[in-house]
């Protein structure tokens, strides 16, 4: 487990939950919506890669989704849980690494997988292959990913970022949609307007 991750939460240092407002979080919901449309909710089994503090997962659950959030911090899932008992939604919350789906236990037959900030970070190019491999065999034919991710830089202890052409080497087997830039808040950092952050859409083939 990433110890970076465990002392974040530990001091409550998560600057990523600032997304979970506008303009960010309309454009989710947005792109959410596009996964919904013409659809009933339930609208299907949801996975999300690095859960964190389970904004997302609750969002998605709030929605009409069936959720499970997975991270490995368990300080972030204890947070998750909190979260989904204030909105009054149910969560399947598991602690285990995104690279290794199956010991976690997480299940198949997903339709919607979100990384939202865990692909683009800390991972080795083989452990993002790991996640890759690991997200495909829980995915269900034609499933959607959304992924975000930074574009590739040095930035010290800051998300590495990943291209697309990273993202689709590692995500074989899936199909580019369409990308596009996410509304940076005007109050953010200036490293995270230029790191020019961007939800790719793919579709397993
Ligand atoms: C930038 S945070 C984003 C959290 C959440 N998606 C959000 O938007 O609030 C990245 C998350 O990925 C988790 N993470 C990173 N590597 C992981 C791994 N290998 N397995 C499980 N979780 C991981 C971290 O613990 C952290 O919660």
């Amino acid at each position: 487990m990433s110890l970076a991750y465990r002392i974040l939460y530990a001091v409550g240092f998560t600057p990523w939950e600032q997304m979970a407002q506008p303009p960010v979080a309309d454009q989710i919901a947005g792109l959410f919506a596009r996964e919904e449309e013409g659809r009933d909710s339930p609208y299907g089994a949801a996975l999300d890669l690095g859960c964190g503090s389970g904004i997302w997962s609750v969002e998605l659950a709030r929605r009409g989704w069936v959720v499970t959030g997975v991270d490995f911090v368990p300080k972030a899932l204890r947070r998750a849980h909190e979260r989904a008992e204030e909105a009054g939604v149910e969560v399947q919350l598991v602690q285990g690494d995104v690279t290794d789906l199956g010991a976690a236990g997480v299940g198949s037959g997903f339709e919607l997988l979100l990384d939202f900030g865990c692909f683009h970070d800390e991972l080795s190019d083989d452990q993002r292959r790991r996640e890759a491999r690991e997200a495909t065999a829980a995915a269900a034919p034609g499933a959607t990913l959304m992924l975000m991710a930074w574009k590739p830089g040095r930035r010290g202890p800051l998300p590495r970022g990943a291209s697309r052409e990273e993202i689709q080497g590692a995500f074989t087997g899936w199909r580019l949609m369409d990308e596009v830039a996410m509304d940076v808040p005007s109050g953010a950092p200036g490293y995270v307007k230029r790191a020019d952050p961007r939800f790719y859409r793919f579709r397993r083939e």
